[in-house]
């Protein structure tokens, strides 16, 4: 398998991208490990699991919990997990999340690689580093920030994700290309779900494309002083519709995404929302929604971009040009409140 080590500032992580699972122990010492995944996956691919000790979690946001870790680590001790123990993250954004900030905490933190089988996991939530769980209705409220070893791809995955797992993963695809990609923005207008789905050679060019384009950012700004922030975009609205509606991560930073186009029209001259919802829709995502605006302003303050009586906004200027705008809480509560 090919290796590229990639460095951030206190680590780095083995990045596989090319990669199968049945080689994990070419990398690793398998008695030293033990894997954590969720029903779904372990389901299709239990014959992965044999003979190795495997921690299998329920699936779903709802269950990326506190309630969550404390399972786990009863499991690991009755495992005698120690120091020496690698916890490997076999999964979704849930999995990945749950697997990095329990190792970042058990016995004050142990060693941890990811395989994420989802495209969202692929080419955003095992990459950076942010692990953690939520609180109620506050999404990664409560974590770390701490890099795993390495990050390994296996495209077999993929022939069991559901379609509701390929539209989450092309809601980041499509964020990506607007704060940063023009010409893969132009890509994705250009093809459809069938291109990618029936093309592996240029699913795969896809998927590595938005795994640099995601580890250069991270690696620009780890702990997310500037332009890391850039990432977030339609996350801080997202975020709070996510666990109050009861949507995807897809689907609420689809919507989230829709309105920070709206916002940038009045704030940037952002002139290009069309194009955007357009190509959100073309990959099966929402786009309008109408929700409690009240309710949600209330959730969206305890965001972490917030500072003091401002939030930290992510806009497009156009697409491929994110830029961070702070929005005083006040100016931003009535232009939501506005918006039909
Ligand atoms: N784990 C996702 C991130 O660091 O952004």
């Amino acid at each position: 398998m090919k290796r590229f080590k990639i460095n951030f500032s206190n680590s780095s992580t083995d990045y596989y991208l090319v990669g199968d699972i049945a080689n994990l122990k070419k990398i690793i010492v398998f008695k030293d490990v033990v894997f954590i995944t969720d029903e779904n996956v372990f389901r299709y691919h239990k014959q992965k699991f044999k003979g190795r000790n495997t921690i299998v979690l329920k699936p779903g946001e709802e269950f990326k919990v506190q309630a969550t870790v404390d399972a786990i680590i009863e499991q690991l001790i009755a495992m005698e997990a120690d120091r020496k123990t690698t916890l490997i993250g076999v999964g979704g954004g849930v999995v990945t999340d749950i697997t990095g900030y329990v190792a970042s905490v058990y016995m004050r933190g142990i060693k941890f690689g990811f395989v994420p089988t989802t495209i969202l996991a692929m080419v955003d939530a095992s990459i950076g580093g942010k692990n953690g769980i939520d609180v109620g209705v506050y999404k990664n409220l409560v974590g770390t920030i701490r890099q795993p070893s390495f990050i390994l791809h296996d495209h077999k995955f993929l022939n069991t994700l559901p379609e509701t797992e390929w539209i989450n993963g092309f809601a980041e695809i499509v964020k990506h290309a607007c704060i940063k990609d023009a010409a893969l923005f132009r890509q994705l207008e250009e093809n459809s779900f069938k291109t990618f789905q029936k093309k592996k050679d240029t699913l795969r060019d896809l998927i590595q494309r938005n795994t640099v384009l995601k580890t250069k950012v991270v690696q620009g700004d780890e702990f997310e002083k500037g332009e890391r922030r850039l990432l977030n975009f339609g996350h801080t609205l997202g975020h709070a519709l996510e666990n109050q509606y009861e949507l995807s991560h897809g689907q609420a930073i689809s919507i989230g995404m829709t309105y920070a186009c709206h916002i940038s029209e009045q704030l940037t001259g952002f002139k290009e929302t069309s194009r955007v919802v357009n190509v959100l829709n073309k990959y099966g995502l929402p786009t309008y929604a109408s929700f409690d605006k009240q309710k949600v302003f209330e959730v969206l303050k305890m965001d972490k971009k917030r500072e003091r009586k401002e939030m930290n906004y992510i806009l497009l200027s156009k697409i491929g040009k994110g830029i961070i705008q702070t929005i005083p809480l006040k100016k931003l509560e009535q232009i939501l409140s506005e918006m039909s």
